[in-house]
């Protein structure tokens, strides 16, 4: 990971206590039962993310600097640990949600030994100990803020099977149409993305390097519910000609004909969201389908999707990028994707709504290396059978993405909270139909 940002004991502790708190926060409309279910497999109950960031802390920092360290639990490294295999055996993902103790409590109890112990240790550390262990460090908050993103999303679904529908919190925008759809045109040519070694930054944003982008545009704001709708009415999910093949088996596989939380009761359709159930708000953005879908729709709309090497360059230095509107991100009022806004002359809803599907699968940008040891299976070794994701989401933490940072997810991942911006020019788009989400 990067960052050559200096860091002062003091500082360190401080936005510590800040990630740790805005956890705990998240955490805290919910009941110690609301924090143990696992409705699926891709989900986490909400107290495994408050002790697996926790572990995060104490395997990658404590174990190795902490003088006479030894575990809080030594059972914890098994519970906890995710995906780290250098780490150790682990707890199968699957089965998190048939584990009652330790309760939320003691995860709380677990979290506040921790914290004692990071702040024993960094405001013991003398200046150039303090450098070598503060990326470290450093990681462990924009890791912890990953897991926030995905307490949200994860505890969206399980409350999602509840009969009861109830809502985590929040208030939903009031029923809006959308506007018109906008294009910003983009040159393209010899451009240069990737993270530049300024501030923090993943290692898979590494390193920065040349692409060649033919002209292209995209367009100015995310596809919304009401031209999805139309895409459904259109027979979108009936035909097999707007579908990659895969993708047409899954959707008859799994009956899939709507987004994710959309379900049509007596003739109308609602959507389930953080802040309740409500009949479908044609002016949001369409939310929570999968690349399959989203590539659909791009076919039946005679568009395509945004690579994102195209999505980052218009993004930073595209001419549209002065005007590139930022909605959000982490709207604490609605959970949810909110309108477009006014036209700006610039790309909208960017950084704080979907994160929006691209053609890109994810890959090493060349020339990319993973760190050693076990922080190096961080991102690295996810580098097959996924998609990028840009932008960030209205559930993403304040000042965690930026325009290089690389989201991902497989093909059919419909729980995390992803949207579409479709794209034109350059590589051939797909041709069909068009609908009207052009
Ligand atoms: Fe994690």
């Amino acid at each position: 990971m990067t960052t050559p940002f200096s860091w002062d004991a003091e500082s360190l502790v401080d936005l510590y206590r800040e990630v740790r708190a805005h956890t705990e926060a998240l955490a805290s409309p919910l009941s110690p039962e609301d924090q143990t279910v696992q409705s699926m497999p891709d989900v986490s109950p909400t107290k495994w993310h408050r002790a697996h960031v926790t572990w995060f802390f104490e395997t990658f920092v404590l174990a190795d600097h902490e003088p006479g360290f030894s575990p809080f639990q030594d059972k914890y490294w098994f519970l906890f640990n995710s995906y780290y295999e250098a780490v150790g055996p682990r707890y199968a993902r699957e089965r998190r949600g048939v584990i009652s103790r330790p309760g939320a409590n003691d995860v709380g109890v677990y979290r506040a030994n921790v914290d004692d112990r990071m702040h024993d240790l960094v405001t013991s550390l003398d200046g150039g100990s303090l450098d070598k262990l503060a990326p470290t460090i450093e990681l462990g908050f924009h890791h912890e803020q990953q897991h926030q993103e995905l307490l949200l999303m994860d505890i969206k679904h399980v409350l999602s099977c509840n009969p009861l529908q109830p809502a985590y919190a929040g208030v939903p925008s009031e029923p809006c149409e959308p506007d018109d759809l906008g294009w910003a045109d983009v040159e393209g040519g010899l451009v240069e993305i990737g993270h530049d070694g300024s501030g923090f930054g993943f290692d898979n944003e590494l390193p920065r390097h040349q692409v060649w982008l033919e002209p292209y545009r995209l367009a100015d704001r995310l596809v919304t519910n009401a031209e999805w709708l139309r895409f459904m009415e259109d027979g979108g999910y009936a035909r097999h000609e707007f579908w990659l093949s895969d993708g047409w088996a899954r959707i008859n596989a799994e009956e899939w004909r709507a987004p994710f939380y959309w379900q049509e009761l007596d003739g109308v359709w609602f959507e389930h969201t953080l802040n309740g159930t409500w009949p479908v708000n044609p002016g949001l953005p369409v939310s929570h389908v999968s690349f399959y879908e989203a590539e659909a729709f791009a076919s039946w709309a005679g568009k395509r999707l945004p690579s994102e090497a195209e999505w980052e360059h218009a993004v930073t230095n595209g001419p549209a990028a002065e005007a590139t509107t930022t909605t959000g991100p982490a709207d604490p009022a609605t959970y949810h994707p909110r309108p477009a806004g006014p036209a700006t002359g610039g790309l909208r809803q960017i950084h704080g709504d979907c994160w929006e599907w691209t053609s890109s699968a994810y890959h090493a940008y060349p020339g990319f290396h993973p760190a050693d040891g076990a922080i190096g299976e961080y991102n690295g070794k996810f580098m097959s059978n996924q998609m990028v994701l840009r932008g960030g989401c209205v559930l993403t933490p304040t000042g965690h993405t930026r325009s290089t940072y690389r989201n991902f997810f497989p093909h059919a991942s419909r729980w995390a909270l992803s949207g579409v911006r479709l794209a034109d020019g350059g590589a051939p788009a797909t041709t069909g139909p068009a609908g009207d989400a052009r």
